[in-house]
C-alpha cells in the first residue's frame, strides 16, 4: 500500500455498553494492515429523531455537523452494526438520514465497509443489504466481499474480555481489511 496511512473512521450501530459489535470495532485496529488507522467515528447517541422541520428551523446539531465533517475527511468508513428486526437500527438510520441532509453531503464517493455481529446464526446480512441499500442512494461505494457476518456471536466473542476468540472470524476481518484498503486506494485516498 505505498507510503500512504489510510485514515479510517468506524461508525457503531449498537448504542448498549455490552454491545458485541462494539467489542468488534474495538478490535479493528488492532488488526487493520500496516498504514491503515481506525478510530471511532464521533457519537450519534445525541441525536435528535430527524425532523425536516427541526432542520429548517434550527439548521444541523453541532454533533451531526461533527459526524459529518468526521466522515467527509476520512478515506473510508466502517459500520459495525446489529440487526433489529431484519434491518438497520433506528438509532443508525436516523443518523444516516440527519447525516445525508448535509450539504455536499459526506457519503458521497466515500469507501464503506459493513461487519456485524448478531446473537442468532445468521450474523445480520439482512442489516447489510438495507444498509447497501442507502449507501446506494447516498453514492457511496461499498465493498463488495469479503463479507463479515458473525452469527452466534456470544460463541465467538468472549463479552467479559471483550475480545474476539474466535480465530476464523480475526481471520476474516483482517481480510476484510486488507481487502478495504486495497479498495480505498483504488478509488483514491483522501490524505
Ligand atoms: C430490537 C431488537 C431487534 C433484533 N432483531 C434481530 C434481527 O432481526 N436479527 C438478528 O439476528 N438479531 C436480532 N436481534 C438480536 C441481536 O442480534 C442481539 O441482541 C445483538 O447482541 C445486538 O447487538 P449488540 O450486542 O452489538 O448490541 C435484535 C435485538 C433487538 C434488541
Amino acid at each position: 500500500m505505498a507510503d500512504q496511512t489510510l485514515n479510517v473512521i468506524s461508525i457503531c450501530g449498537s448504542l448498549r455498553k455490552g454491545s458485541y459489535n462494539r467489542m468488534v470495532m474495538n478490535a479493528l485496529p488492532g488488526l487493520a494492515p500496516a498504514g491503515m488507522n481506525i478510530s471511532e467515528a464521533p457519537p450519534f447517541s445525541e441525536f435528535p429523531l430527524y425532523n425536516a422541520d427541526a432542520e429548517n428551523s434550527s439548521g444541523f446539531p453541532p454533533a451531526v455537523q461533527k459526524l459529518a465533517d468526521a466522515i467527509r475527511a476520512a478515506d473510508g468508513v466502517i459500520f459495525n452494526s446489529p440487526e433489529y428486526n431484519f434491518s438497520i437500527p433506528g438509532g443508525l438510520k436516523n443518523a444516516i438520514d440527519w447525516v445525508s441532509r448535509v450539504p455536499n453531503q459526506p457519503f458521497a464517493g466515500k469507501p464503506i465497509a459493513i461487519q456485524s455481529a448478531t446473537g442468532g446464526p445468521l450474523g445480520g446480512g439482512r442489516m447489510q443489504y438495507d444498509l447497501r441499500r442507502a449507501m446506494i442512494f447516498l453514492d457511496a461505494f461499498t465493498l463488495n466481499r469479503p463479507e463479515i457476518f458473525i452469527g452466534n456471536c456470544a460463541q465467538r466473542i468472549d463479552a467479559k474480555s471483550g475480545t474476539i476468540t474466535d480465530q476464523q472470524t480475526v481471520g476474516f476481518i483482517r481480510q476484510q481489511l486488507a481487502a478495504f484498503a486495497k479498495f480505498i486506494m483504488q478509488f483514491g485516498a483522501k490524505s
